[in-house]
């Protein structure tokens, strides 16, 4: 019986599970393949004995889907083509990894993760004769080959939740609400949200923008005689006025404990408002993944299965026109993604009159 691999890694988001569960269920049901769940990314393959769980149709059918997070397990840590040793040295264990694959029996892999992953996943794959089939999941929805990624809708649903929570204790006491968002350096979760959210102010990496700018929006906010406001700050927001500016805004963020909590303290020195900052962090990738996402979820997971069946290899799964595509995982890499200024949801927040920066577009 063939017997296929599938591992997650990297950051984990919503929707991992739903991935597992699809591939599963394709693999097991329609083609009678047994499928090796390798537990902790690549970490799995690289203890002896190899870690690994039999997943088959009882294991992952019924409550999986819904669950956030990864049953298999997933990490961050560990290029193994420059693994981070206990002296402080780094070493290549690329061959562990593939010898723990041929422990397996597996020469056919599912992974689940980002640019960086696919990467490493793809060297490896490349030296071992492994065939590789990647999924895209990332809550910062920067792989630019798909329109959107396993877990960025989800991670999305959460930080517009959090501005509608914000919002009416923000009027209760006549506050400015600042919300700080993840994304790493693209600022997707916070213009997506800040849009769905009714934010009064967004600040994404990609954008200029300015202490004054923010306040003036505040302060005609207050002008209309609406007496709070909503502001969602991308955590990796930057100054781009020079290398002084740019050494007080490191400086500020860590005298005020990050980003957000800056900006607020900023906010109400400019206004005098009273503001108060909510860092979402974790909260934003570990729940029931979206229904979008498990839709999407689901359809990488089945098509995955139906690629290896053709005998492809090498190949990214992306959404793309309202179906699932798949391109070669070295093209989707280099496709990074931050978001497009001159886009669609840029004019929206625009139009809308949000505050998104000082540059006119
Ligand atoms: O890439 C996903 C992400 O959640 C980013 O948005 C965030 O910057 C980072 O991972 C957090 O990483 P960690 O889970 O290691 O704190």
């Amino acid at each position: 019986t063939k017997r296929i691999g599938i591992l997650t890694s990297g950051g984990d988001c919503a929707g991992l599970n739903a991935v597992i569960r699809a591939v599963v269920h394709r693999a097991t049901t329609h083609y009678g393949w047994q499928v090796v769940g390798i537990e902790d990314g690549t970490q799995g393959l690289l203890s002896r004995p190899v870690r690994y769980l039999n997943l088959d149709l009882n294991m992952v059918d019924g409550t999986m889907m819904r669950q956030g997070g990864t049953v298999l397990g997933t990490t961050n840590k560990g290029d193994p083509f420059a693994y981070p040793m206990a002296d402080g040295s780094t070493r290549d264990r690329s061959q562990e990894i593939i010898g723990g694959l041929r422990e397996l029996g597996v020469d056919t892999l599912i992974g689940i993760g980002g640019d960086g992953s696919m990467a490493i996943l793809r060297r490896l794959a490349a030296i071992g004769g492994i065939k590789l089939i990647g999924v895209p999941k990332t809550i910062d929805n920067d792989l630019g080959i798909t329109e959107t990624s396993v877990g960025f809708d989800t991670a999305v649903a959460v930080a517009t939740e959090a501005l509608d929570r914000l919002q009416p204790t923000a009027a209760s006491h006549d506050r400015v609400m600042v919300l700080e968002v993840m994304g790493r350096d693209a600022g997707h979760i916070a213009l997506t949200a800040g849009i769905a959210g009714g934010a009064d102010v967004i600040l994404l990496p990609e954008l200029s923008w300015s202490i004054e700018g923010v306040a003036a929006k505040i302060r005609q906010v207050q002008r209309n005689g609406r007496n709070f406001a909503l502001v969602v700050v991308s955590e990796a927001v930057k100054t781009a006025e020079g290398a002084a500016a740019r050494k007080e805004f490191a400086d500020g963020q860590k005298r005020y404990g990050g980003i957000g909590n800056y900006i607020g303290h900023l906010i109400s020195e400019a206004t005098g408002a009273e503001t108060r900052v909510t860092v979402l962090g974790h909260v934003q990738r570990g729940c029931p993944p979206s229904y979008r996402d498990r839709l999407l979820a689901s359809a990488f997971g089945v098509r995955a299965v139906d690629l290896i069946a053709e005998g492809k290899s090498d190949r990214l799964l992306a959404w793309s026109n309202r179906q699932v595509i798949d391109v070669p995982i070295e093209e989707a890499i280099a496709a990074y993604a931050s978001v497009d200024t001159a886009s669609t949801l840029v004019q929206t927040a625009r139009g809308l009159g949000i505050y998104i920066g000082d540059v006119d577009g």
